[in-house]
């Protein structure tokens, strides 16, 4: 998938090492709080994270408001619980930003450039109480498809035909 991405509003670039301190932000809001390990080990992590996304052709972006620079959060394709052919969306804001239509935004980005890729059909798993993201993914098209269950409860399986 492209790595650069424009929308009107979002500029969405591949997460690298210097995403380290608002990756870490966006952890300390997880309920219950991952607050594990440090900026170092952070900037590891997406570093290699990176890479592999450069080796795949999936990655995850930083999304950015194009008015002031602002980190929001990210938004990008996995392999997740599908496959590279079928990749998996996903997206995580931090708290701040939440409810002026952003995610919506980024993810419509992101279902384009996998459309431009070939795919013919991207994937979202949600749990059933995440009404948000439920909602963003029904604006982009996304359709539920079934639920499973795994050790954390119910998850729902949607996805988003691209032809
Ligand atoms: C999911 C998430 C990315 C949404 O970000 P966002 O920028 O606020 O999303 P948008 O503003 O584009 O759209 C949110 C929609 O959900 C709706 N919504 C928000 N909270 C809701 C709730 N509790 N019940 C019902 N609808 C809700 C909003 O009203 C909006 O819909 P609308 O445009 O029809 O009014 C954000 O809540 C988040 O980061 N959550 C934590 C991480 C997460 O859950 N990621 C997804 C994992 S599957």
């Amino acid at each position: 998938m492209r790595f650069a991405l424009e929308t009107p509003r979002l500029s969405l670039r591949l997460r690298d090492h210097a995403d380290a301190e608002w990756n870490l932000e966006l952890l300390a809001e997880h309920d219950p709080p991952n607050v594990s390990f440090g900026v170092e080990e952070m900037r590891e992590r997406l570093a290699s994270q990176r890479v592999a996304a450069m080796s795949s052709g999936l990655g995850l972006l930083t999304v950015r408001r194009r008015a002031d620079g602002a980190a929001l959060g990210y938004c990008g394709l996995i392999v997740g619980r599908s496959t590279v052919d079928e990749p998996e969306i996903v997206y995580e804001l931090l708290r701040r930003h939440h409810g002026h239509g952003y995610a919506t935004e980024a993810a419509r980005a992101v279902v384009s450039a996998a459309a431009e890729t070939g795919r013919e059909r991207v994937w979202a798993t949600v749990r059933p109480w995440n009404a948000a993201s439920l909602r963003v993914l029904d604006k982009v098209g996304f359709v539920r498809h079934h639920a499973d269950v795994d050790g954390d409860g119910e998850l729902v399986y949607l996805k988003r035909e691209l032809s």
